[in-house]
């Protein structure tokens, strides 16, 4: 939500703000702004629309300053206007600010400083806090500056600039991740953090401060991940970094694991095909060197917790937003199906606020694929705040999640670009199902049983390849049904939540009306939409209830509602029940909700393609919900 990047270091900023932005875009994409300083002036570009648009901008203005900030917004405060996108100037024309989150008490902060004389260009929160920063530095003395700082990165702790940032900062409430211009302090940035993400790498003569790493990837790997609370001033070709109140911080410099061919597209037309079909080795990467060596169980070295404090544990609680909680869903099946111990699922953003009773022997899980979703993080907090251990299951490594956390799983499926998550969702699938694996080899489910299910899990990437092998006739049923307005998807058991997962991706993507449903449950109301014009797809795997689910597809045909079926091998439909069906290849309870996702995630992709839509960034849509 929101992206942002700054830079200070010999090279042109402007092209390398351009480049990071552009990979930052599936934070958001209403519009774009960069502003570099240049001989005591800030120059300044900003457009609404994409960023190919500002770069179109930007080249009319040849900027060739080596200090410089951008921006790619999703709007909350202010509509998309030119106006309001990033940066925002202050109006003495001193400072530049790019802001991600948001400023709660913006309004009282307004009258304040229009009482003082400040104007306003936009309609922002963040303009609001860029021209506080101006008026802290008015009142600050000329000249005022702490001298030189030891830790060995040699900027200073203090000066001016840093002061004025800090102080308004202290009059803030709400969110940020923002990075500062001055005009005043030529190869200078401060950027602070709270509670929306930001990170630092350090590179050969330059830093780069952003929101993720895919922003800096392509010039380094060396990356120190900010806190809440925490400011860094870029100064005199190194770093400082102190907190709010003033203390000194000592960096902790991470390597970033993954590669720059890892944020790109490659041959494939946008990152979410990629994703699709990145999805076997995903699957390998999250389990790897996850099993126990007799093969009957799940290894995690990151919970923190010790089998007999596991075997205390009597109920589980899991929080998540979008995607993830589908996946949440699937695995409170799993756990209450191999574990027997009940389990609870809530959206984070409902628990938060909720005050939800929690038993004293609950162990709580977090599911984030960015670590950075405000409602999940928060619902974290709350948690702990209560004096529960919180686990998080999360693919960005030292997000804000992971390390809050008091232990976790990460799912190592490298970057997810595309806004619709697919890898991170059957990673998490299966992660949810090796959790369930643990708990239930900890307590009544046999070594055998154990064995079997570990052999399915293994066997999961082969299974999904063989999914995707049917892309081409996927394809063909996308092209048949594209048109429609409405869809139902129904599914039931650990399938109902695939339902959920099909419907929310086609909405994303496609911005066709659909809607999830346990499949028994049609008859109470989502039948009346049934018409030739809406189609249901049906999961109707092999087992105890098929015939169930073959007598809703009747319910459907009846009243002539198109019907696509996703069977398993081995099940038999009644000729001329189906319009069209895809066959997924029979597997172990605890692979099926991952095999299934497959077919879902291709329909939605290629019927989004054939409306022409843009697939990795949906209208209104942002990869990374830092707000609330
Ligand atoms: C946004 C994304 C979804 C995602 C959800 C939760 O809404 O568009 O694809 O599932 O956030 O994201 P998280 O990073 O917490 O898994």
């Amino acid at each position: 939500m929101c992206g942002i990047v700054g830079y200070v270091g010999k090279q042109k900023a402007a092209t390398i703000i351009l480049e990071g932005l552009k990979r930052l875009e599936y934070r958001g994409y209403d519009s774009a702004g960069v502003c570099v300083l240049k001989d005591g002036r800030l120059e300044l570009a900003k457009k609404s629309g994409r960023v190919e648009v500002l770069v179109k901008e930007v080249a009319r203005h040849h900027f060739t300053g080596t200090t410089g900030i951008g921006h790619t917004r999703w709007a909350t405060h202010g509509g998309v206007t030119d106006a309001n996108a990033h940066p925002h100037i202050s109006s003495d024309g001193k400072f530049a600010l790019i802001h991600n989150g948001v400023i709660e008490n913006y309004s009282q902060i307004k009258t304040f400083l229009l009482s003082k004389g400040y104007g306003f260009q936009s309609e922002t929160d963040t303009e609001v806090l860029c021209n506080l920063i101006a008026y802290h530095y008015a009142k600050e003395p000329a000249g005022a500056s702490n001298p030189p700082h030891a830790n060995g990165h040699g900027t200073g702790s203090g000066s001016r600039f840093l002061e004025s940032v800090r102080k308004a900062l202290q009059h803030v409430e709400g969110t940020y991740g923002i990075a500062v211009l001055c005009v005043d302090c030529p190869t200078e940035l401060v950027a602070a953090r709270k509670a929306s993400p930001l990170l630092l790498g350090v590179g050969d003569g330059e830093h780069i401060i952003a929101s993720d790493a895919s922003a800096i990837i392509s010039r380094t790997q060396s990356v120190v991940y900010l806190k809440d609370g925490e400011i860094v001033h870029l100064a005199r070709g190194g770093f400082t970094i102190t907190t709010l109140e003033q203390e000194d911080v000592s960096p902790v410099v991470d390597k970033i694991t993954w590669s720059i061919s890892d944020a790109e597209k490659g041959n494939y037309a946008h990152f979410m095909e990629k994703e699709i079909f990145e999805q076997p080795i995903a699957l390998e990467n999250s389990m790897r060197g996850r099993f126990s060596e007799d093969g009957s169980t799940a290894n995690f070295g990151g919970l923190n917790l010790t089998a007999s404090e596991l075997r205390q544990i009597d109920r589980f609680m899991f929080c998540a937003c979008g995607t993830a909680w589908h996946a949440c869903l699937v695995t409170e099946h799993l756990i209450e199906r191999f574990a027997r111990l009940p389990v609870e699922v809530d959206y984070a953003s409902e628990f938060r606020y909720r005050n939800s009773p929690l038993d004293r022997n609950t162990l709580f899980f977090v599911m984030s694929q960015s670590g950075e979703t405000i409602d999940t993080l928060a619902a974290l907090r709350e948690a702990q705040r209560k004096g529960y251990r919180v686990l998080a299951i999360n693919n960005v490594v030292g997000s804000t999640i992971a390390r809050e956390a008091n232990g976790g799983i990460y799912q190592h499926v490298g970057p997810e670009i595309g806004v619709a998550s697919t890898k991170a969702f059957t990673s998490q699938l299966l992660i949810g199902a090796m959790v369930a694996l643990y708990i239930a080899r900890l307590r009544d489910m046999s070594f055998s049983d154990g064995v079997s299910y570990v052999s399915a899990l293994k066997g999961a990437p082969d299974l999904v390849r063989q999914v995707l092998k049917q892309a081409p006739e996927i394809k063909a049923i996308a092209k048949r049904f594209a048109r429609h307005a409405d869809f139902l998807f129904l599914g039931r058991l650990s399938l109902f939540p695939l339902a959920l997962e099909g419907a929310l991706k086609l909405k994303e993507i496609s911005y066709i009306h659909a809607e999830g449903y346990p499949a028994a449950e049609m008859k109470h109301g989502p039948i009346a939409l049934i018409s030739e014009e809406c189609p249901s797809v049906f999961f109707a795997p092999k087992g105890e209830i098929f015939n169930k689910v073959v007598s809703s597809m009747q319910e459907i045909k009846a009243r002539k509602g198109p019907v696509i079926a996703i069977i398993t091998e081995g099940c038999e439909l009644p000729p001329g029940l189906a319009d069209a069906v895809i066959t997924l290849p029979d597997c172990h309870e605890a692979v099926l909700p991952i095999v299934a996702a497959v077919p879902v995630q291709l329909l939605s992709y290629y019927i989004a393609v054939e409306r022409g839509c843009d697939v990795d960034k949906p209208r209104n849509l942002a990869k990374s919900v830092t707000v609330e």
